[in-house]
């Protein structure tokens, strides 16, 4: 009896062949890498499908196959990193086309939309992403896209894909997703209705914190055929080193992916019984928390008295990190703006690793004690003590 072998493969085992059975010269299981920029013709007219890199290239070419079966889409690119992405997927517009935002995004896609609004004129309206009237009015101002990232950053607020998507597409307007957080293995926003998904592959994708990406993923062909002619004009793709590496880290994504959100429940558990931590902010998948630290907790003190976890300003990777969004991802806001979506000076946003939980909740513990009121009042009279006892400034004296 035949067996049939076209079955359709899960994204495990799709991400983790990655590369494999491509090269039928050698049968190398890990993805040659081709440095060349221009490819040989035996001829006029006659090409191997190659000819010079910035249209495609072999390690990229597997690369983006790849990414675009992760997604369900019909084609994928990878580019030099998230706001590469973004810039690709907004060459589609021109002035006067009104894009309708979700108002908590990564701080760096608010200041290209600040750019692209004052120096291109495209127009661009804030959407809280919940209130679907006032999504269809703005829809109705000659509205183009809808761009949301679900759950949002850095407050956790999740949106209905396939609902923004029907509102979207009531008057043709696309429906674009920023999907970096919780990454395909969660969610796939092209089955849910979304036009096209962005990554910035410098996080889950690539997930070691060494390698800058990113990703657009068409659901059409057509939609792929305007970003892939816009990518070949101005090319912001992806190297060979970096579509190899990306390529051979895509392969764990799913153990890493794993962890970290196993990482981040047995976090979240802790974190609600502590009583330094005012508020928990976590989607229920994923690994990525935000918390709301309580005002007895010097911020400064407590970053510099971690001892396993980084403070430092990306997510995704395998080693643990913390970030404040008021003070970095989010620097570019105004005031009031961070102030009206929740983007105070205690809220703290922690991308889980795939450390030992164990060791994450002692750092978290010790660190926080270190930087209570009464431990900060404790140091400083200490330091006070020891400056008088010396003749020198207070300040000058180190923890
Ligand atoms: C959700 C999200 N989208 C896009 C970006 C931009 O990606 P990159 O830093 O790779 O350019 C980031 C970066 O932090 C991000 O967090």
């Amino acid at each position: 009896m035949a067996i049939d072998c076209s079955w359709q493969k899960k994204i495990e085992t799709i991400l983790a062949q990655a590369g494999n059975r491509v090269d039928n010269v050698t049968g190398s299981i890990s993805m040659p890498l081709y440095f060349s920029t221009a490819y040989r013709h035996e001829g006029l007219g006659k090409s191997t499908g190659y000819d010079y890199s910035r249209m495609t290239e072999p390690t990229r070419d597997v690369l983006e196959d790849v990414l675009a079966q992760m997604e369900n889409g019909a084609k994928a690119f990878a580019v030099s990193s998230g706001m590469a992405a973004i810039q690709l997927v907004f060459s589609q517009f021109k002035s006067d086309d009104h894009i309708i935002v979700s108002d908590d995004l990564y701080g760096g896609s608010f200041r290209f939309f600040d750019l692209l609004a004052n120096q291109y004129h495209l127009r661009f309206s804030k959407w809280d992403g919940q209130d679907y009237q006032e999504l269809d009015r703005l829809l109705a101002d000659g509205g183009k896209a809808v761009w949301i990232e679900t759950p949002s950053n850095p407050t956790m607020k999740v949106i209905d894909i396939q609902r923004a998507a029907d509102h979207a597409h009531a008057v043709s307007a696309q429906l674009l997703v920023d999907n970096t957080f919780y990454t395909p293995l969660i969610q796939q926003p092209l089955n849910e209705g979304a036009d096209i998904v962005v990554h910035s592959a410098t996080k889950y994708l690539s997930g070691h914190n060494d390698l800058l990406a990113g990703v657009v993923v068409c659901k059409t062909e057509e939609t792929a055929a305007v970003i892939g002619q816009n990518l070949i004009t101005t090319g912001p793709n992806l190297a060979p080193f970096d579509s190899w590496l990306l390529l051979r880290s895509l392969k764990t994504l799913p153990l890493r992916l794993a962890k970290q959100e196993e990482n981040a429940q047995t976090l979240v558990a802790d974190f609600n019984q502590s009583e330094l931590i005012d508020e928990v902010r976590y989607p229920g998948r994923g690994g990525m928390v935000s918390i709301y630290v309580n005002k007895s907790v010097d911020i400064d003190r407590f970053l510099s008295a971690l001892k396993v976890i980084s403070f430092a300003e990306s997510l995704g990777g395998t080693e643990t990190l913390i970030t404040v969004p008021a003070v970095q991802t989010h620097a570019d806001m105004t005031p009031a703006e961070r102030e009206k979506t929740g983007i105070t000076e205690n809220l703290l946003r922690v991308s889980c690793g795939i450390e030992a939980s164990s060791d994450l909740i002692l750092d978290f513990h010790q660190a926080l004690a270190a930087a209570t009121d009464d431990n900060v009042a404790e140091a400083n009279s200490v330091k006070e003590q020891v400056a008088e006892t010396f003749g020198v400034e207070k300040e000058l004296i180190h923890d």
